[in-house]
């Protein structure tokens, strides 16, 4: 019998925040994550380029169906190809549930705000796509929303410097344009930026900080109850860039998935 997995894929680390929250929600599914290392970051790129990469990853682990193991579902761990690739492989694969990140965050955004104004930090192609201002007008037409593209972060938390004084620069513009809308409740509406949140909850304490990787994670656990999965599972985690270098930064942000998990080239 087929082992059932579930696939998690961002073009980076960003995305084992959703394997963090997954993992609490599934303890006892197996994870294959693939960081599209080759391709990071995707928040500048042209939105045609980064739908591309975003189908090709999804049928890669939805194609992984051998007898040995068996992709029962696709979490897009990444809010930009959420932003523009979601529906088509929703469209594609109606049999199996294909999750992304931007409906159940601005949901969890919208039951939290008290002056109905959100902020939304996103990477560039993000605020682009417009997905968080079309999602928050069909869920909740009365909220304003106020979009800060924050190019420098992804390559910021990539390179592990969270805590550097550029960090602390760009966070400290980019909430600069935030506090002058006077919004009460941020989206943190990229994958890699919770690993900013110490900082930016320094920076800015006022505002109430929302990670959708949670309300993702509540979603697909679900979804995905009913599946019979091991009792202790294997994680498989795949990078498309050097593994030495995705090895190191495993080491340094989640050792104990490491301990739990094989890491490897991507297979295809
Ligand atoms: C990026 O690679 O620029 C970020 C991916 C995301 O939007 O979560």
């Amino acid at each position: 019998m087929s082992v059932p997995f579930l696939g998690v894929f961002d073009s980076g680390v960003g995305g084992l925040t959703v394997v963090h929250a997954l993992r609490k929600v599934a303890p006892r599914m197996p994870i294959w994550y693939v960081a599209d290392q080759a391709h990071v970051p995707y928040g500048g790129r042209p939105l045609e380029e980064v739908r591309a990469f975003a189908c090709g990853i999804s049928e890669a682990l939805l194609a992984k169906r051998d007898g040995v193991s068996e992709c029962v579902g696709v979490v897009m761990a990444c809010n930009i190809s959420s932003a523009v690739a979601l529906p088509v492989v929703q469209a594609k694969y109606p049999h199996v549930p294909v999750l992304g990140m931007v409906e159940p965050g601005v949901r969890a955004a919208v039951k939290r705000t008290r002056n109905g104004r959100i902020g939304v930090l996103a990477t560039e192609g993000t605020v682009q796509s417009g997905a968080y201002r079309q999602t928050l007008g069909r869920v909740a037409p009365d909220v304003e929303v106020y979009e800060v593209a924050c190019p420098a972060f992804v390559p910021l938390v990539e390179a592990g410097a969270e805590g550097s004084e550029a960090a602390r620069e760009a966070a400290c513009r980019y909430l600069h344009e935030l506090e002058s809308r006077d919004v009460d409740t941020v989206i943190l509406g990229c994958t890699h930026y919770p690993f900013l949140l110490p900082l930016l909850r320094r920076l800015s304490p006022q505002f109430v900080y929302v990670d959708p990787a949670e309300p993702t994670a509540e979603m697909v656990g679900e979804k995905l109850s009913s599946l019979k999965t091991p009792d202790v599972p294997r994680h498989q985690l795949f990078t498309t860039g050097d593994v030495g270098v995705f090895h190191a930064q495993l080491e340094r942000l989640f050792p104990d998935l490491l301990l739990v998990s094989e890491v490897k080239p991507a297979w295809w």
